[in-house]
């Protein structure tokens, strides 16, 4: 099986040079290495946790959605949805927050810190926290064990997070589990080389010392105004510049191939001015960046075609998260009183047949397969194929991936079937 990897993308503020320098773009390289199943998210019931403006909630999950997907995330190769479109995680949530212990949280960093702040002051020590940031763990804790993703890169600042909820999953399972885990125990992965860009005064670019350069926003004239600031010293053109301690090097480091930023340390050694430095930069910086923000501003002006695409990445992932979330909620008691009266679930599943898929040729001359339950129930029929290969390969995927397959899949589900039956179907299937 594929190593799944999941990116949470918290929705506030508008990103920035250094957001897709660290942290844009290598995700995104790393999400077209083969063997890995990629899932990105906007975590915007986060968002919610410091924020009650809704205007800005809207906005900046609209900005987050067409900046990665300008910056080339393919929402074909990876899974890329919205968390508040999967009810599946709230509902998680809850069973999650059932088994974790309360000192568990009162040990988070975030809510650590609101209420050391407090205490400093000889406040209340809960005074303005409220129960999304003191809880906000559990939910990160259900963004992962949903997708039982393998790995989480993160930043440092999260790695805590990270440990709570392999506690937390470990917690579930062990109570829960009666020998088959639920969930697989997630990894933390900080990249320590990772770039921090530094900021037009040569500090870590961030927000909160108001040094940063906008990715998108401003257009190219923002971007050329930003260089345009960076902060150098006051040598002039024609004097010699020491580009190992200009910060205006770094950043165009970032961008720039070995030949050119030996040429322009050449250069800069040689007595390039820095206006002609940072026409250089701007250059290219422009050659990544341009066509990117043309995707974007094409974006922004159709946000039915981000919907349309956030929509089909979260069919996907409910396909995924559904039938985990039907196992969960058998094995905490949560079941159907019919089905309790009868055998007990494993013993139901035992005694169905399995389901399977099944090619064949019609006097049409044309491929097709469907795919039926242990009753014999249809659940989906294929289109037409005029070759039978390529109907083989679909039944292929469909074994290989399960319910991720679902949506590409060239198949109407047969009337009054539910992708929660197809996914159930296809997850006993796998189970053989
Ligand atoms: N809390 C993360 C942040 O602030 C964002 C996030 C939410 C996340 N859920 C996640 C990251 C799940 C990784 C996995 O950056």
């Amino acid at each position: 099986m594929s190593k799944r990897v999941l990116t949470g993308i918290t929705t506030t503020g508008t990103p920035h040079l250094g957001n897709y320098v660290g942290a844009i773009r290598p995700a995104i390289a790393a999400s077209r290495l083969p063997g890995v199943d990629s899932f990105f998210f906007l975590a915007d019931y986060h968002a919610l946790i410091k924020c009650d403006e809704p205007a800005r909630i809207e906005r900046s999950r609209l900005e987050l959605a067409a900046t990665w997907l300008a910056a080339g995330l393919d929402p074909d190769r990876v899974c890329f949805y919205r968390q508040s479109d999967i009810v599946e995680i709230p509902e998680l949530t809850w069973l999650l927050t059932c088994v974790t212990p309360k000192g568990l949280m009162n040990r988070a960093h975030a809510y650590k810190a609101a209420s050391d702040a407090n205490l400093a002051v000889q406040e209340d020590v809960d005074a303005g926290v409220t129960m999304g940031l003191f809880s906000y763990p559990i939910l990160m804790a259900a963004d992962i064990l949903m997708f039982n993703a393998h790995e989480v890169p993160v930043g440092r600042d999260q790695v805590q997070h990270i440990e709570m909820a392999r506690d937390i999953a470990q917690r579930f399972n062990h109570l829960f589990g009666n020998g088959t885990d639920f969930f697989v125990l997630p990894e933390a992965v900080i990249d320590e080389e990772l770039a921090t860009l530094p900021g037009l005064d040569g500090r870590k670019m961030s927000k909160s010392y108001d040094n940063v350069i906008p990715l998108f926003e401003g257009g190219a004239k923002g971007l050329k105004d930003a260089v345009a600031r960076i902060v150098t010293d006051s040598r002039l053109p024609g004097e010699p510049k020491d580009p190992q301690t200009s910060h205006l090097v770094t950043i165009h480091d970032a961008f720039a191939d070995p030949a050119e930023r030996a040429a322009l340390r050449a250069d800069l050694t040689a007595g390039l001015g820095w206006g002609d430095a940072k026409q250089r930069v701007v250059e290219r910086l422009e050659r990544e960046l341009g066509p990117m923000r043309a995707r974007y501003a094409e974006l922004m002006a159709r946000p039915q075609e981000i919907e349309a695409i956030l929509q089909h990445g979260a069919r996907k992932a409910r396909a995924i998260a559904a039938p985990l979330l039907a196992a969960l909620r058998e094995a905490v008691g949560l079941r159907r009183f019919v089905a309790a009266s009868q055998a007990s679930a494993p013993a139901r599943a035992a005694a169905a047949k399995k389901p399977e898929f099944k090619q064949y040729r019609e006097s049409d001359g044309q491929f097709y397969f469907k795919f039926v339950d242990g009753h014999g129930r249809l659940l989906l029929q294929s289109r037409a194929f005029a070759q039978g290969r390529d109907a083989g390969q679909w039944v292929a995927r469909l074994k290989r991936e399960g319910a991720a397959a679902l949506a590409d899949a060239p198949v109407a589900h047969a009337d009054g079937v539910v992708t929660e039956d197809v996914a159930a179907a296809l997850a006993l299937l796998a189970a053989e």
